[in-house]
C-alpha cells in the first residue's frame, strides 16, 4: 500500500464539509472589509525566499531544480508570492491595496499535532500605507473572522519588532545582522539568543535590556513604561481596535515573529486550548517590494493557520450546521425511473440539492440510503404518482408523508 507523504493530510468528504464552511466564512469576512481575493502560483523560484531570509531558510523549505535546471521551490508561505504579484503587475491599482488569499502552504518541518507539512493559510495584506489606522485594519480582519468563527479562548498579542531592532542597532546589531538574534527571541531561546548578542560584541546591559523587553506583556497600560514612538504607535492601533469593538487585545513586546521581512507593528493570536502548536495568526508590517526591485511600499498583513484554527474550534466544540442535502428522488418502479429523473433535473435546476437512486434499489434499501446520507426529504415517484403528475414528499425527521404536485416541489422544498 502506497503511505501519502510524511506531514500531509488527507480530507474526507465530512472534513471538507468543515474546511469548506469555515474557508468561505473568511471569504465572506474579507469581502466585508474590503478585501479582494488574489491567486499566485504553488512553486515559486525559491530566490524569492532566500533574498530576505538567506540561504539558510532553504533547509526549511521544498526546495529543488527544475528539468530545467531552475532553483525552484513549494511557498512556505504568500506574502513574498503577493509582493512579487504586486510590483510586476498590480503597482497602478489605487491604494490602499487590500488583498486577502487562502491556499496551501509547505515547510520541511518535524511533523507533529498542528504542525504539518502541507497546510492552508488564509491571509491578507494592505500594501501601500503606513499609518498605524492600517496596522489597525489588518489586525482588524484576522480579529474579525476569528470572532465570526465563534471561537471564543484566543488572544490577541501586539507588539512592535521596531523596539528591539532599535536597541539592538544602539547596541551596535544593526539591518540583517540582527536576524538570527531576533529568530532565537522568537522561538523564546533566551540562553542562544543571550550567547548570540554577546558574540556580537553587546554588553550585559545591552542584552539584560533586550531580555527584559520582550518579557513585556500584558494590558495596554504596560506601555507606561516604554519610551518612543513606537509605544505610542502601538497605543494608536490599540485605540482604533478597541473603537472597531475588539476586546481581547494585549501587548506583547516579546512577539518577535519567525520570519525575517517584519519592520514595525508584529502581532500573534495564540489558542491555549492546542498546547504546544497553538499560535493560530501571525502577522505585521513590513517592506519587502524594494528587494524585489519595486519602489519602497509600506504593508502590512497577516496570515491566520487554517488547520490550526479549525482544531481550535474543535476543541472548543463550535457548533454549525452541515449543508446536507434537501431531497433524496427515489422511484418505486422501473417505469418509473425516467420520471425521478426529470424529478431531480427540475429541482437541480431550481437550485434545491438533490439526489437519486442510481444503483436500482427497492424503495426501503433507497430510503436507508436517504437517511444515511441526512437527506431532508425523500421524494416518492410511482405509478400513483405518476398518473396524477405528483411525487410523494416524505418528511425523512418525522416520517409524514403528503402528495404534492410535481411543478410545486422547487417551491416547497425552498420554504
Ligand atoms: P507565519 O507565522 O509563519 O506567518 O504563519 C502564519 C500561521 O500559519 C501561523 O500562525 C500558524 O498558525 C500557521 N502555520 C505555520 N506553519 C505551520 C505548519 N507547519 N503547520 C500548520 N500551520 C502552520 C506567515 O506566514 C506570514 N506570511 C504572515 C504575514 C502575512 N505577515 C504579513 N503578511
Amino acid at each position: 500500500m502506497i503511505q501519502r507523504p510524511r506531514g500531509t493530510r488527507d480530507f474526507g468528504p465530512e472534513e471538507m464539509e468543515v474546511r469548506r464552511h469555515f474557508e468561505d466564512m473568511m471569504r465572506k469576512e474579507a469581502a466585508l472589509h474590503g478585501f479582494r481575493e488574489v491567486a499566485t502560483p504553488i512553486f515559486e523560484h525559491t530566490e524569492l525566499f532566500t533574498l530576505k531570509s538567506g540561504p539558510g531558510v532553504v533547509e526549511e523549505i521544498y526546495a529543488f531544480q527544475d528539468k530545467g535546471g531552475r532553483e525552484i521551490c513549494l511557498r512556505p508561505e504568500l506574502t513574498a508570492s503577493v509582493m512579487r504579484f504586486f510590483i510586476s503587475d498590480l503597482t497602478n491599482l489605487p491604494r490602499p491595496l487590500k488583498l486577502f488569499y487562502f491556499g496551501q502552504c509547505f515547510r520541511y518541518e518535524r511533523p507533529q499535532a498542528g504542525r504539518y507539512r502541507e497546510f492552508f493559510q488564509f491571509g491578507a495584506e494592505i500594501i501601500g500605507s503606513p499609518t498605524p489606522e492600517t496596522d489597525a485594519e489588518a489586525i482588524g480582519l484576522a480579529a474579525a473572522i476569528l470572532e465570526r468563527t465563534g471561537l471564543r479562548d484566543y488572544r490577541i498579542r501586539i507588539g512592535h519588532i521596531g523596539i528591539l531592532r532599535e536597541m539592538l542597532a544602539r547596541a551596535g546589531v544593526s539591518g540583517d545582522a540582527a536576524l538570527p538574534i531576533l529568530q532565537r527571541l522568537d522561538k523564546k531561546e533566551y540562553p542562544e539568543a543571550e550567547a548570540l548578542m554577546a558574540q556580537a560584541g553587546m554588553g550585559r546591559e545591552a542584552i539584560d535590556g533586550v531580555i527584559a523587553t520582550t518579557q513585556v506583556t500584558g494590558p495596554i497600560t504596560v506601555l507606561d513604561g516604554v519610551q518612543g514612538p513606537a509605544g505610542a504607535y502601538i497605543r494608536e492601533v490599540y485605540d482604533i481596535l478597541q473603537a472597531m469593538g475588539f476586546s481581547n487585545l494585549s501587548v506583547d513586546l516579546g512577539v518577535v515573529r519567525g520570519l525575517a521581512y517584519y519592520t514595525g507593528m508584529v502581532f500573534e493570536v495564540d489558542a491555549p486550548k492546542l498546547g504546544a502548536e497553538k499560535q493560530i495568526c501571525g502577522g505585521g508590517s513590513y517592506s519587502l517590494s524594494e528587494l524585489f526591485g519595486g519602489e519602497k511600499v509600506f504593508s502590512t498583513g497577516f496570515a491566520i493557520g487554517f488547520d490550526r484554527t479549525l482544531l481550535a474550534i474543535q476543541a472548543e466544540g463550535v457548533e454549525f450546521v452541515r449543508p446536507g442535502i434537501t431531497a433524496y428522488v427515489v422511484p418505486v418502479t422501473d417505469s418509473a425511473r425516467m420520471r425521478a429523473f426529470q424529478v431531480v433535473g427540475m429541482l437541480r435546476r431550481a437550485g434545491v440539492s438533490a439526489d437519486v437512486d442510481i444503483m436500482r434499489r427497492g424503495v426501503g434499501k433507497s430510503l436507508r440510503y436517504a437517511s444515511s446520507i441526512n437527506a431532508k426529504y425523500a421524494v416518492i415517484v410511482g405509478e400513483k404518482e405518476l398518473e396524477s403528475d405528483s411525487v410523494t414528499l416524505r418528511d425523512m425527521a418525522s416520517g409524514e408523508q403528503s402528495l404534492v404536485r410535481a411543478e410545486e416541489l422547487p417551491k416547497r422544498l425552498k420554504e
